[in-house]
């Protein structure tokens, strides 16, 4: 087993990646806490990996809130007593549909950087301190494809996953002396909850789904939470040893210079 007697928080792990995340850690012999906005989803989540066999506590905690994310690391160390590995996946677009500079509000932004991008800070902030003190640490925080090579706009949100590579680079140069690793994994579009808030799971949505993944994905589907769970496991693990500051594009193909591409389809040429 990959992660025996280690110790994992995920962040948002009640749903969708974090609960991929979570499970695929739990099998590979890993105790998880398993944090969400929402105590019972976390303890759903916590009920499956206690069925595999691996300790769980399940945690309710804001992580833009910075109490209840020293709540949540503190309750970690008392009951496990130390932090090997942490994943920053709680995000989204917290119900805000699309955003450009004309029509994305300043409360948006706040409301989107605040968990994307301030969330993750807050526990890096909280979390680092035990990782320091046992010179040991994987963190693994999730981005998105649309922070590199957007297909749509939603500013504040790529704005924000754009700002969590910055967070990944520079804690990666930081923390390499204390043999604290940090890299980052940039999803492309992976069905999960994460799509609810956008559109409801229906006919349309599968047949929008299979127009994108045609267009822009090489690989031709959707990725699951299975597909993260995989390079999240080899980053958390003894695999990735000498692996830092790296940022894992997991987008099934979906090119990173495709610019051209995504000009062109925006289809907007004010003045020709
Ligand atoms: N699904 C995609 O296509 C996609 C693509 C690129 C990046 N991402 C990113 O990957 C990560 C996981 O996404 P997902 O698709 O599993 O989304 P999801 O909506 O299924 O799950 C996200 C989880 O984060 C939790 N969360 C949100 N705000 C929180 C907060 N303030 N404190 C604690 N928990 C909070 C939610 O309750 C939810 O359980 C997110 O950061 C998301 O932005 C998703």
């Amino acid at each position: 087993m990959l992660l025996e007697n280690k110790v994992a928080i995920v962040t948002g792990g009640a749903k969708g990646m974090g609960r991929g995340i979570a499970l695929k850690f739990a099998e590979e012999g890993c105790d998880v806490v398993v944090n969400a906005l929402h105590i019972e989803g976390a303890e759903k989540v916590a009920e499956e990996i206690r069925a595999l066999g691996r300790r769980s506590l399940a945690v309710k905690a804001d992580i833009s809130n910075s109490a209840e994310v020293q709540n949540m690391v503190d309750e970690t160390i008392k009951k496990f007593g130390k932090i090997d590995i942490l994943v920053n996946n709680a995000g989204g677009v917290m119900g805000v549909q699309g955003g450009n500079i004309d029509t994305a509000t300043e409360e948006d932004w706040d409301k989107i950087l605040n968990v994307n991008l301030k969330g993750a800070f807050l526990v890096c902030k909280a979390v680092i301190p035990h990782m320091k003190k046992n010179k040991y640490g994987k963190i693994i925080n999730l981005s998105s494809m649309g922070a590199v090579n957007p297909s749509v706009s939603v500013l504040h949100y790529h704005a924000a996953k754009a700002g969590v590579l910055g967070l990944t680079l520079n804690l990666a140069f930081e923390l390499a002396p204390q043999y604290i690793s940090v890299n980052a994994i940039v999803p492309g579009p992976i069905e999960t909850p994460f799509w609810d808030a956008l559109q409801p799971p229906g006919p349309e949505r599968d047949a929008f789904f299979t127009a994108m993944t045609k267009k822009e994905i090489p690989l031709g589907r959707m990725g699951t939470p299975e597909d993260i769970a995989g390079p999240a496991l080899f980053l958390a693990s003894g695999l990735s040893d000498y692996v830092t500051g790296q940022i894992i594009y997991v987008a099934g193909g979906q090119p990173l210079s495709s610019h051209a591409a995504t000009f062109l389809s925006s289809g907007e040429r004010p003045g020709g």
